[in-house]
Formats: structure tokens, sequence, C-alpha cells
């Protein structure tokens, strides 16, 4: 018979609970994954009670009250506090979001479950590790390809062929997309996964172009895009409103309709 055991420091722990501050009138708790391979303990959930009128509204200012005020150890991610920069991507309340842009009272009654990106590695608490994300994105080629000569001034494209790329140019990539997807947690290493299927459209789309063709070629695999089941969490959770199972189901389709 299979034995199916959990990895060794698989089960996460209760962990520390830091009472209210002094003469808070406002509080709510945050429940936050905590884990640092270095010291070979299990993972836990620590329980901060923030003071909500020293914090800001958003998700990510309580974040970082927390990590100023109470516990200098949490790690986590974070630049623009604006939803531009993509690294403040979490799992909030059961949702992959930016942290900057959800606001804390959005999210329903009791302690606010704050945990890193699913099925990545983690580093240290909700630090997620991105090599392969980012090394997936890297092999799409994020760039202008063309072989005619360079112009003397700019690659032109009229205001219809520059309309394609709405709903694409937009991606910050957060991954908060890829790693809630199915598929892409079960065969990460060779499904590309929504977000650099996204953007590998993104520049199949581009009128300026030359290489649609090798694009096309580079993902006419069964694991690469065809790993897709059109599951659809990439579209509910996109924090830019994206819609990258639409972009995959259009390169299907580019692949079935290709005339080079
Ligand atoms: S639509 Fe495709 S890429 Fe998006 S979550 Fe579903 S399987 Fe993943
Ligand atoms: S498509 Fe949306 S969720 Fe996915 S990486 Fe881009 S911005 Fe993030
Ligand atoms: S800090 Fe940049 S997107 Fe949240």
């Amino acid at each position: 018979m299979v034995e199916l055991t959990l990895p060794k420091n698989s089960k996460i722990k209760t962990g520390t609970r830091h009472a209210a501050p002094k003469g808070a009138a406002r509080t709510r708790e945050f429940r936050i994954y905590r884990y640092d391979p270095d010291t070979g303990e299990n993972p836990r959930w620590d329980t901060y009670t923030v003071d909500l009128d020293k914090c800001g509204p958003m998700v990510l200012d309580a974040v970082i009250y927390i990590k100023n005020e109470i516990d200098p150890t949490l790690s986590f991610r974070r630049s623009c506090r604006e939803g531009i920069c993509g690294s403040c991507a979490m799992n909030i309340d059961g949702r992959n979001t930016l942290a900057c842009t959800m606001g804390i009272d959005e999210i329903g009654g009791g302690a606010v479950a704050i945990s890193p990106l699913p099925h990545q590695p983690v580093l240290k608490d909700l630090v997620p590790d991105l090599t392969d994300f980012m090394a997936q994105y890297a092999e799409i080629r994020p760039y202008l390809q063309t072989v005619t000569p360079e112009p003397d001034s700019e690659w032109r494209q009229s205001p219809e062929e520059r309309a394609k790329l709405d709903g694409l140019y937009e991606c910050i990539l957060c991954a908060c997309c890829s790693t809630s997807c199915p598929s892409y947690w079960w065969n990460s290493e060779r499904f590309m996964g929504p977000a650099a299927l996204l953007q590998a459209y993104r520049w199949i789309s581009d009128s300026r172009d030359e290489m649609q063709g090798e694009r096309l070629d580079a993902l006419e695999d069964p694991f690469k895009l065809y790993r897709c089941h059109t599951i659809m969490n990439c579209a509910q959770v996109c924090p830019k409103g994206l819609n990258p199972a639409k972009a995959i189901a259009e390169i299907k389709k580019a692949l079935v309709e290709r005339k080079f």
C-alpha cells in the first residue's frame, strides 16, 4: 500500500498572540502566516491586534503597522503602495490580491487571515519564491522583436492597433492569477501559467512585432499552453481587472487559424 505522508514541518502551529495596545479603542485582529526555513521550525499563525486609529485604511497599512510597532521580524514585499509594482501580492482572507489596494473594511468580520501566495516555496513569512514565475516571464521574450531595419524615428502604430494592447499591457506581474490557478499548482514547471501567457499574447498582438510565428511555435506544446482548462480563477482574482483566460483562448485560436 502506498504510504502518503506530509513533509516534516508542514503542519501550521498556533503562534504568538499580541494583545491590543493600551488605550486602543478601535481594533482588528490580523492572523499572519509566519515561517522561517532557517530555524527548522514549523510555520505558525501569529495573531496581532492592530489599533485602527493609528494605521491607514488598507491591509498593507496594517502589515506595515505590525512590522513598525509590534514585530519587526515580520517579512513581506511592498514598494509603490498604489497597485502599480505588484510586489505586495498575498493571500488575504482566502483570496490572492494586492495588500495595498485592499481596504481593511472590505473584509468581513473577525480576524483577517494573511498568508503568502499559495503553492510557491516560501522564503520567509509572506515572501514567496517567484524565481520560476519570473523565468517563465523571461521565456516568452517580453520585448519587441523585429527583422526589418530600425526606422529612423519611432515604430509607428495606428490608434486601432494600439487599442489591441488594452487589457494586456496593464499587467503588473503580481502573480495573483498564476498562483490561484489549479493547473499551475500541479504543473508549474511545465505549464506557463496565466500571467506569462497573458504577457505572451500582449506581444503576439503587437502590430510592430515581427516574430508572431516564432512566438506561437514556442507555445504550441501540450503543457506550456494547453494545461489551461478554463477554470477562470485567474480572471476572478486579477487585481487589475484583466482576463488572462481570454488571452489564453485567443492564443489557442491564433494557433488554429495561423497562416504563418
Ligand atoms: S482559466 Fe486557465 S489559466 Fe486561468 S485559472 Fe483556469 S486553468 Fe488557470
Ligand atoms: S494578469 Fe493580473 S493577476 Fe495576473 S500577474 Fe497580471 S496583473 Fe497580476
Ligand atoms: S505595493 Fe506596489 S502593488 Fe502593492
